[in-house]
């Protein structure tokens, strides 16, 4: 009896005392997951801006594969850093990225590609950027496809500026020069914007440039699309 109590009592020290010892706790500290691992590093902007369905991550892709083996979602402290890890990244994944991801886990777009040739941890350091739902419209779509006619040099086609920090102005809620009683973006409804159908129609056919065939990704057309609808007038 008398001992029982003495080790009752010296049960209850320890578990007083010992929390970081360490000791206690040996079942319960995680063995290290098999595979490598990767981590994103930056100071990053708009981040949970995107429309539902749609995700910022860090993924593993095997190859000629749009749909990610493993994500795991960027997390943004208050002060915009970031410092996410991706780990347990089985053989397969033959390409690990900072991208956007849908519901299915696909590849939607791509902010930056990890390189793979390192035995030691896989460095994703991004610096500054804005990787907002709009933002990356702005990078992947304007910026690559459309400023060479609408603004980058002294010719803004339909005197429409698409440039960054133009084109949100020039296009929320602005009535269209070629299309009567249409907006280039009415807010909440892309079907009716002329942005989108320029993209997704052939509208354009009888202008003095045919846009029908400049953007071919579906993907990056529903981001547009997406972006509208969720869009709401300021
Ligand atoms: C090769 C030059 C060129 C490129 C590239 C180009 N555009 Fe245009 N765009 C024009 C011209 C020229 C007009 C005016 C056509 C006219 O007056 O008939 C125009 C008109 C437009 C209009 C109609 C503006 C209005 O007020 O009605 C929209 C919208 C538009 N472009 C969007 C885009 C988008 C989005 C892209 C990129 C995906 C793009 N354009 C790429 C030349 C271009």
């Amino acid at each position: 009896m008398k001992k029982q109590y003495i080790t009752g009592l010296l049960f209850l020290g320890m578990a007083g005392v010992s929390c970081d010892d360490g000791r206690l706790y040996e079942d319960q500290i995680a063995i290290p997951e098999a595979g490598r691992v990767a981590k994103l590093t930056g100071q990053l902007t708009g981040v949970g801006n995107w429309a539902e369905g749609y995700d910022v991550v860090v993924a593993g892709f095997a190859e000629n594969n749009d749909f990610a083996i493993i994500t795991k979602d960027v997390q943004v402290s208050a002060d915009g850093q970031v410092s996410t890890i991706l780990s347990g990244i089985p053989d397969e994944v033959t390409e690990v990225e900072f991208c956007v991801t849908n519901r299915l886990r696909k590849r939607i777009l791509t902010f930056r590609q990890a390189d793979l040739n390192t035995t030691d941890t896989i460095r994703l350091e991004v610096g500054t950027m804005d990787v907002g739902m709009y933002a990356t419209i702005q990078e992947q779509l304007f910026n690559t496809t459309c400023v060479s006619c609408h603004g980058a040099s002294t010719f803004a086609g339909g005197g429409l500026y698409l440039t960054s920090g133009k084109s949100y102005d020039a296009l929320m809620g602005k009535p269209s020069q070629l299309v009567e009683g249409m907006l280039l973006v009415n807010p909440g409804k892309a079907a009716s914007s002329l942005l989108y159908q320029t993209i997704d129609t052939d509208i354009s056919t009888t202008w003095r440039q045919d846009h029908s065939n400049m953007v071919m990704s579906p993907t990056l057309k529903g981001v547009v699309r997406d972006w509208i609808n969720e869009e709401k007038e300021r």
